[in-house]
């Protein structure tokens, strides 16, 4: 790529960056920084990286209002999931202009400052997969950390295999959206739970029963009409603590079963603390004292490894994958598009177009 391309944040080494200066609500903990320095330090493997796209994912703000500055060392540039191209290959088998995309993990975030919300971010090659031309830069921005998690929970941990009945609560979140198209690649039969509005979408994704959340509750549901045979595996992709749903697991989780949480965290108020509380006695409760006789685990925060990328984009690139955008906000109205995935009513992908001239 030539220096014109790189444009005039590169030559001039100063960029703009969306920088999470202190603990708080995206709207307090944010500051549009109009003259951060472009990265220019790259370490051995490192590439530079001309942001097009980022994607916002929940641990975002839940971290920026939870984790006080010494553990989360501020400032730091907002948010994980991009894609674009390589402004400086620094050496590394990578050409620069070439298309990825990829993810900066959180403990990367905390040691180096990068983040995605930015024009040039600086990642290890480990971090990125090249991008097909088969995707939009809007449709690949977001595909790095909810892909990495439903792969983690479905094929890693889960082990689901071909036949097998898996259970999503949650089947409308982003990381539903990717699990249950990864469950039926890999040839299981998907249960989810969504709001009667997302029924439609959901059977367009090959979900083969529904449950609707909103109804009643979905332990009430499931344990009304339980499945034949009962699910291998449920994976609960809401996020928060639904006790009732794993404590009543045994009426429709098989006996060598798993209850996979993809992440179970408190917020700031009481009610959230004491069902929080309430379920890490319940998954910790011994049998002789009436725990529940069934597996209960929660998914670790994501971290990178190539080799799990590449397998994330072989599946995306087969086109059993498919990237699902609920909305994309210019760069300037990123607090805008905090608002709409904070409202926890998106349906895919919240993305930040980083470079207002791509898809
Ligand atoms: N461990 C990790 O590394 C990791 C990685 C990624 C995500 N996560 C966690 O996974 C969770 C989901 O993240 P996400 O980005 O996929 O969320 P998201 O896309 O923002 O979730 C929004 C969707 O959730 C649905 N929803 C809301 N409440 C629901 C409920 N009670 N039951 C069923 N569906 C409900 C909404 O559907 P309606 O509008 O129809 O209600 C909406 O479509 C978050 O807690 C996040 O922190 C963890």
């Amino acid at each position: 790529m030539s220096a014109t391309k790189l444009n005039d944040a590169a030559i001039f080494h100063r960029q703009k960056a969306w920088v999470v200066v202190r603990r708080g609500k995206p709207r307090v903990a944010l500051v549009l920084d109009e003259n951060a320095a472009v990265p220019s330090d790259l370490a051995e493997g490192e590439v530079l990286i001309k942001v097009q796209a980022a994607a916002l994912n929940p641990v975002g703000y839940k971290l920026m209002g939870i984790l006080p500055n010494f553990i989360a060392k501020r400032p730091h540039v907002a948010e994980h999931d991009f894609t674009g191209i390589i402004a400086d290959a620094n050496g590394t088998d990578l050409a620069t202009g070439q298309a990825v995309w990829g993810f900066v993990p959180v403990g990367l975030k905390i040691g180096t400052g990068q983040g995605s919300l930015v024009q040039y971010t600086r990642v290890p090659t480990s971090h990125i997969v090249l991008r097909s031309p088969s995707l939009k830069p809007s449709e690949a921005a977001g595909l790095g950390l909810v892909g990495l998690t439903a792969c983690e929970a479905l094929v890693h941990i889960g082990k689901l295999e071909e036949g097998q009945s898996l259970f999503i609560n949650g089947g409308s979140t982003a990381v539903g959206i990717v699990a249950i198209q990864l469950a039926k690649a890999i040839g299981a039969k998907v249960t989810v739970t969504g709001s009667s509005k997302r029924e439609e979408f959901l059977r367009s994704l090959g979900v083969d029963a529904f449950v609707d959340y909103t109804k009643a509750p979905v332990y009430e549901q499931l344990e009304r009409d339980p499945p034949t045979p009962k699910f291998h595996l449920i994976f609960d992709a809401v996020g928060d603590a639904n006790v009732p749903l794993y404590t009543q697991s045994p009426a429709y989780l098989q006996p060598n079963g798993l209850y996979l949480a993809v992440a179970p965290w408190p917020t700031s108020t009481l009610g959230s603390i004491m069902n929080f509380a309430w379920l890490t006695w319940e998954v910790n409760r011994p049998l002789w004292l009436g725990g529940t006789p069934r597996q209960w685990r929660k998914l670790p925060v994501m971290t990178v490894k190539k080799e799990k990328l590449e397998e994330l984009a072989r599946y995306v690139d087969e086109g059993k994958v498919k990237p699902i955008v609920d909305s994309v906000f210019k760069f300037e109205d990123a607090l805008a598009a905090y608002d709409r995935i904070m409202s926890q009513r998106a349906l895919g992908k919240v993305v930040v177009k980083v470079d207002p001239e791509v898809d």
